[in-house]
């Protein structure tokens, strides 16, 4: 079978996949275009992609001998799931393996909004430091306060379990309705369940966790800022556009909200000027697994869900396990042009 990576794969997880298949690999440093990876795409049975490649009904119509999308993340709101399970496409996503990185960034991204360590690293390089002061870049203590966390999925509870060594009170949103999950929430975190309008007025601190899907889409919008406290400070590692990027940006000027810490953004790669003209942001370009363990178990995960598909196992990491029978179908299909 012949697979084609639209990206560099880590050492071990290139020469798992080359031991099963004949791997084409794009190894420039840049993402692809579009027209690229449908050029690329020909006559390969699977695709090895990264968050920033689109992958709809044009595609697969296109490459119909393609049967399965292994996404090296694990947010999958690039590719149109509906569109797959029509064509028999299986998407595998990479859950799990990057909820500590996730975490660790968000956290970084709170600490660093709440203390301005940003800030202050921009002040101390332009030669701005004339001495210790009283007032001098006073921010937000941790200890005592409360953060909510909208999502309360693998990566939320990393971030809760980091929160309570902070002293943080915690306070959550999240799917489905099961009373089990909210108790076990209750005992590992003291954490409280409660409405997303909820959230936005009782916390000094919000992380947002969730999927960007349909119902997620700007979540966080002008009525939600508007019920924020001045000083809440908002992270986001999740998805651009949970959040209403013009109406975080108004919140922010007009000092609705205290700060806040972003690693996604609505249009990436692009950032808002407004956004960069701001001093109360701290903004990072989508690095939220970025960690070499991390980035390397990301590989590994996608390519071991491929060998277990393409050899008659539906993979525990696959998206869309509703696809099966028909990918089932596609693998008895040799690959055309
Ligand atoms: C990163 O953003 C991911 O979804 O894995």
């Amino acid at each position: 079978m012949k697979v084609f990576v639209t990206g560099k794969l880590s050492q071990k997880a290139f020469d798992a996949l080359s031991q099963f298949a004949e791997v084409d690999a794009y190894e420039a440093d840049d993402p692809m275009g579009r027209a690229d990876v449908e050029a690329r795409l020909e006559g390969k049975d699977a695709l090895v992609c990264i968050l920033g490649d689109q992958v709809d009904a044009a595609l697969f119509k296109l490459r119909p001998q393609l049967k399965l999308v292994a996404n090296v993340a694990v947010g999958y709101n690039n590719i149109n799931v509906a569109d797959a399970n029509q064509a028999g496409v299986l998407i595998t996503n990479t859950p799990g393996v990057l909820d500590n990185a996730t975490a660790d960034l968000a956290f970084g991204l709170l600490l660093a909004a709440a203390r301005r360590i940003v800030e202050g690293d921009r002040f101390v390089r332009q030669g701005l430091w004339t001495g210790w002061k009283r007032e001098l870049m006073l921010g937000a203590e941790l200890n005592g306060k409360t953060l909510g966390i909208v999502g309360m999925g693998r990566i939320g509870k990393a971030v809760a379990k980091r929160a309570r060594a902070f002293g943080l009170n915690i306070i959550y949103t999240r799917d489905g309705d099961d009373k089990k999950t909210d108790d076990i929430l209750k005992e590992t975190f003291a954490a409280t369940r409660v409405e997303l309008h909820d959230l936005c007025r009782r916390s000094d601190f919000i992380s947002v966790h969730c999927p960007l899907k349909k119902e997620t889409h700007h979540l966080l919008g002008k009525a939600e800022f508007d019920l924020m406290q001045p000083h809440c400070v908002l992270v986001n590692s999740s998805r651009g556009a949970v959040i209403d990027e013009k109406a975080l940006i108004d919140a922010l000027e007009k000092k609705k909200i205290g700060s806040c810490g972003l690693d996604v953004f609505e249009q990436e790669p692009a950032v808002p000027k407004r956004l960069i003209a701001l001093d109360n942001v701290v903004l990072v370009p989508h690095i939220g697994s970025a960690t070499r363990e991390t980035r390397a178990a990301m590989d590994e995960l996608a390519v071991q869900g491929l060998i277990e598909a393409f050899s008659g196992q539906l993979p525990a990491n696959a998206v869309n396990p509703e696809s099966w029978e028909k990918f089932s179908a596609k693998l008895k299909t040799p690959a055309s042009k």
